[in-house]
């Protein structure tokens, strides 16, 4: 790359974050819901009226959205809109523009974490809104149809039959909300160190009458004795390599399951060195997360295993044997070649 082109590129970077930040604003704001609601053009003050908002706050982020091409204006500059065809991308990508504002919720704790004499690492609880948003981002209906069902033989027999199920760092517990309406026999435990998450987990199960879930704080490296040789099937998503004890959790996830039972983990495994990742933004996505969010939670000391997301598939299956799974297959996800779901047995 030559120097006009390096600098074309961070300019590119520069002017992006502007665009994604102010995306992300339209969100929070509820600009983009007024926008969702109606199919045609509307004017400042009708958008202003129907938000709630003042005109003038809206006049200045339509600019910028209209400047960054994400909303359309009329040749007289009095109404805007967003085509019918463009909304299912922007309702996509204005959470995931999102992330970015989320993580600079830590920004100042990161940098004391980069200090030689600083802390070492960020607990999940110190920062509730990524979590909020890893909720938002969730397609669960694709996850339950297209990477757990099918991965795991006879799992849906099963839990049509009604078994004992149990996912840790289960988040606000979307997945297994979805499972639990479903597999109305089956019997289903959430688990997660952020009691925030677990309450809102708690509510909208009550919301839907759902009388076969319940969620509980529960840290997995130390779960309750007695759920020794208790679950018929046990997932986790995103979660093992945020923890300072990787097998501490696996070994206790293990116990968790009756014997000959699956274990399901759905967990990143972004091949290749990072060599072969310079220039993929999709990598760095997953290397900014990780310096934020994953690593600070998996390195509070200093003997802690700080794995981050970026630990691969081959330290993924170390893990697992160690703890004393047998691998049965693994499945790279179809919508993100970055995740692979091991389906282990005890
Ligand atoms: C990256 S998020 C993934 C959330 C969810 N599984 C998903 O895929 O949407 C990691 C989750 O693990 C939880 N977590 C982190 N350490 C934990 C621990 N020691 N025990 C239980 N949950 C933990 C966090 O609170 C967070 O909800």
């Amino acid at each position: 790359m030559n120097a006009e082109e390096y600098k074309t590129k961070l300019s590119d970077y520069f002017y992006g974050s502007c665009a994604g930040i102010s995306v992300a604003l339209a969100k929070q704001t509820g600009l983009l819901d007024v926008f969702y609601a109606t199919n045609s053009p509307l004017t400042i003050s009708e958008i202003a009226e129907r938000n709630n908002s003042k005109d003038r706050y809206i006049k200045e982020l339509l600019g910028s959205l209209v400047s960054a091409g994400v909303v359309e204006i009329s040749d007289d500059s009095t109404q805007f809109h967003v085509p019918e065809e463009h909304k299912k991308h922007l309702q996509e990508y204005s959470v995931l523009c999102a992330f970015p504002t989320a993580f600079a919720e830590r920004f100042n704790a990161l940098t004391e974490c980069f200090k030689k004499d600083g802390p070492y690492g960020i607990n999940y609880s110190q920062s509730t809104s990524v979590c909020k948003l890893i909720g938002e981002n969730k397609n669960c209906e694709g996850i339950i149809e297209n990477q757990l069902l099918p991965a795991v033989p006879g799992l849906k027999e099963k839990l049509d039959s009604g078994i004992d199920v149990l996912e840790l760092g289960c988040n606000t517990g979307l997945v297994l909300i979805g499972l639990a309406t479903r597999f109305p026999k089956s019997r289903f435990l959430g688990g997660d160190v952020v009691e925030t998450s677990i309450e809102t987990g708690r509510d909208m199960a009550s919301s839907l009458n759902l009388k076969n879930i319940e969620f509980e704080v529960l840290d997995i490296m130390d779960l309750p004795t007695d759920f020794s040789d208790k679950y018929d099937w046990c997932f986790v998503q995103d979660v093992i390599h945020d923890l300072p004890k990787p097998d501490k959790g696996l070994s206790e996830l293990y116990r968790c399951l009756k014997r000959g039972q699956v274990f399901s983990m759905i967990e990143c495994t972004v091949p290749g060195s990072m060599a072969q990742h310079a220039n993929n933004l999709h990598a760095c996505y997953y290397y900014t997360a990780s310096t934020f969010m994953c690593l600070p939670s998996s390195f509070q000391q200093a003997d802690s295993a700080a794995a981050g997301a970026m630990w691969g598939a081959d330290n993924v299956r170390k893990a697992l044997y160690k703890a004393g799974f047998k691998i049965i297959n693994e499945t790279v996800s179809e919508s993100d070649e970055f995740i692979t779901h091991f389906v282990c047995q005890k």
